[in-house]
């Protein structure tokens, strides 16, 4: 297992390319499945998620040829033939219940494993089965497995409405709809910039889908969907990630290239208040900090509200900041796993219910901390850049299943990580 030492404290300075974004990519592969030739898919992140998820797609019979210089997938489905998710695959990586969609999509059944646990709580799939149930699909469960099938070629639909909103279920729902529902209405739909991306694919490849970008999507099946070129959008979770990175260090002054700001919704906005220095200008977001960062408060909502993937690292930037601030999830409930450990690099944060109260600024010192999930391992990270003396991240395969080349970027911008074998 790797692990990373990092001797801090250390600015950023210079220029980090944003990556392609692992969230959007992986409904775009699911979507290539339903094509009746190749999809070639660019600004595909170098991933752990993204190896799992070929390998998943694999099992169907789909090729999948990953160009990785040129970051670009081909996925042929011509050869599909096999309708199943394993567990030991799904297990690996929950995105891969996508293939649930996707393969009702293509081939009216599926049978996929049921997604285990995750590192912060229970996440259920409760909406994405009966979503499918709502729009004419059978499902049964049979030993951990969901046996998703439909009579005929096509089912009439109708409507369903999601409570919670759910990234992942109007994921689902708009594959598995696409080439097989009369009509279906799905209504709080997710407005996330990832469905939106999927859903522009998808139409790019003769789906009927209306509302995009709103919270009611009515398709309307296509019979056919052929294989197209698509860029994936720029990770807006890392482009945030870097800008909160850049701002715990008085001295920053760091440029984001390839961004796209527009998919940042209201970050944006909260960013602003730190007091530190903020320019959009196109793809490109500079950050110039200042010498004291204001507290701010921040809620996570759904798309534009401010994201649950960047609330471990917001609160991580409030340990640098004048004051007392607090960091509240709504989207999960119990996402705060890596508390404890900024406490031990000597932060003074505490958690109530899904609240998380940080008493700023605490001088940051160096010790041993244990990654638990991507967002939570990231921000440890960017504690131990700003930490004086020696941090040692421990268990950091979470960090590669979501940050493509995250210790080359940040040392390209003055940082001091490296990754040695325990
Ligand atoms: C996606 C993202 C994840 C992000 C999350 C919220 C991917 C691969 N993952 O996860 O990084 O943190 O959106 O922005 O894109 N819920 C149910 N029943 C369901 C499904 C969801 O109750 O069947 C609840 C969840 O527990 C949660 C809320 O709905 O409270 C939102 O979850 P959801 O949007 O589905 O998250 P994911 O798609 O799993």
């Amino acid at each position: 297992m790797d692990k990373f030492i990092i001797e801090g404290p250390t600015p950023l300075q210079g220029e980090i390319a944003i990556s392609g974004s692992k969230n959007a990519a992986l409904p775009l592969m699911a979507a290539s499945i339903l094509g009746d030739s190749p999809s070639t898919l660019d600004l595909i992140p170098k991933l752990r998620d993204i190896y799992t998820f070929n390998n998943v797609i694999r099992v169907t019979g789909t090729k999948v040829d990953f160009q990785e210089d040129e970051n670009r997938l081909v996925i042929d489905p011509t050869n599909l033939s096999h309708t199943e998710a394993p567990y030991d695959l799904v297990r690996k990586m929950r995105a891969s219940f996508y293939m649930l969609g996707a393969l009702i999509g293509k081939m009216g059944k599926a049978r996929v494993s049921l997604p285990g646990g995750c590192a912060w709580g229970p996440r259920p799939v409760d909406l994405h089965l009966k979503g499918m149930e709502a729009m004419g699909v059978d499902i049964d469960l049979d030993g951990g497995y969901v046996v998703a099938s439909i009579d005929g070629e096509e089912v009439e639909g109708g409507e369903y409405t999601l409570d919670p909103s759910s990234v992942g279920a109007t994921i689902n729902l708009v594959l598995a709809a696409a080439k097989r529902a009369k009509k279906f209405i799905i209504r709080n739909a997710a407005k996330e910039p990832d469905v939106v991306l999927l859903c522009n694919m998808l139409v790019k490849m003769g789906a009927d889908i209306q509302g995009i970008g709103t919270d009611t999507l009515t398709i309307r099946k296509a019979e056919i969907l052929k294989g197209v070129e698509m860029s994936n959008d720029p990770d807006r979770i890392e482009t945030g990630t870097f800008m909160i990175a850049a701002a715990m260090h008085p001295e920053s002054d760091l440029t984001l290239t390839g961004c796209k700001p527009e998919d940042l919704g209201t970050f944006p906005k909260h960013f602003k208040k730190l007091g530190v220095d903020l320019t959009i200008n196109g793809s490109t977001i500079r950050i110039q900090s200042k010498n004291s960062v204001n507290p701010v408060s921040v809620k996570t909502e759904i798309y534009p509200g401010f994201p649950t993937d960047l609330q471990a690292q917001w609160a991580t930037l409030m340990t640098q900041a004048d004051g007392e601030s607090k960091v509240t999830d709504t989207i999960y409930f119990d996402r705060f796993s890596y508390v404890p450990e900024l406490n031990r690099l000597g932060a003074d944060l505490k958690v109530e219910k899904n609240r998380v109260t940080i008493n700023g600024k605490t001088e940051l010192t160096g010790a041993s901390v244990m990654s638990t999930d991507l967002r939570a391992s990231v921000s440890l990270v960017m504690a131990g850049m700003a930490a004086k003396g020696t941090t040692e991240v421990l268990r950091i395969y979470h960090l590669d299943r979501g940050y493509e080349n995250l210790e080359d970027k940040l040392n390209a911008a003055g940082a001091s990580i490296k990754r040695v074998q325990e």
